[in-house]
């Protein structure tokens, strides 16, 4: 087993740094801007891109657009068709694997909200099932970079969340553009809000094995 693979199993999450570069990192990070872009400056609406309305009522917030590889957006359709997430994902389970669900998540500048302290899934067993978020801008705690409770995959299905996170330790995962951020889906994780100018985005995508049969959550 890898080094990173290893890590995963151990503390339930590990960075892969700067496995998408040059061209095809510039090119999915235009994708980004032009999809979110048709949300936030030509009043784009669709069940696809989630959004919240601002305390002052002057703004829809996007902060998901779901079912990301169905937007007609060739540079991410190839990354979840296929490419190097496959091939981490398969390193990291040790086994086949598929894509099952696609998305990315925005942080708008000032206006994000933080996501609460939650596990994706818990009815899977751990090292089973995984998320990787390859970011397409760098993350720090400023911009509401990911944090997380090492070991707390190995939880059992019924942990309280906020009594994990309240015990601690909490680590913050800060990313650079590029690289990309494996979680088990039972990791206890959240984010905080984005009080930079800038926009936080990355494209997660959830792996697992083939032959597996996702529960419904
Ligand atoms: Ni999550």
């Amino acid at each position: 087993m890898n080094a990173l693979a290893e890590q995963v199993r151990k503390y339930g999450l590990a960075t892969a740094p700067g496995l998408v570069q040059g061209s095809a990192l510039a090119e999915l990070h235009r994708e980004a801007e032009q999809l979110v872009g048709q949300f936030t400056g030509h009043g784009y609406r669709s069940d696809d891109y989630w959004s919240f309305e601002r305390a002052d009522a002057r703004e829809q917030v996007l902060y998901r657009i779901h079912n990301l590889e169905q937007q007609g957006s060739t540079p991410i359709n190839e990354l979840f068709a296929d490419g190097p997430l496959h091939e981490l994902a398969g390193e990291v389970l040790g086994r086949e694997i598929r894509p099952m669900v696609c998305a990315m998540i925005v942080k708008m500048p000032h206006h994000a909200a933080r996501v609460p302290w939650h596990r994706d899934r818990t009815s899977v067993a751990p090292h089973t099932v995984i998320n990787l978020s390859l970011f397409l801008d760098d993350s720090s705690f400023e911009n509401g970079c990911i944090e997380y409770v090492p070991y707390s995959h190995l939880l059992p299905d019924d942990a309280d969340v906020t009594a994990v996170e309240q015990q601690g330790p909490v680590e913050a995962a800060p990313a650079r553009a590029g690289d990309v951020l494996v979680h088990d889906v039972r990791t206890v994780h959240a984010s905080r809000t984005n009080s930079t100018d800038a926009f936080r985005r990355s494209i997660v995508i959830e792996f697992a094995p083939v032959d597996f049969d996702l529960p419904n959550t």
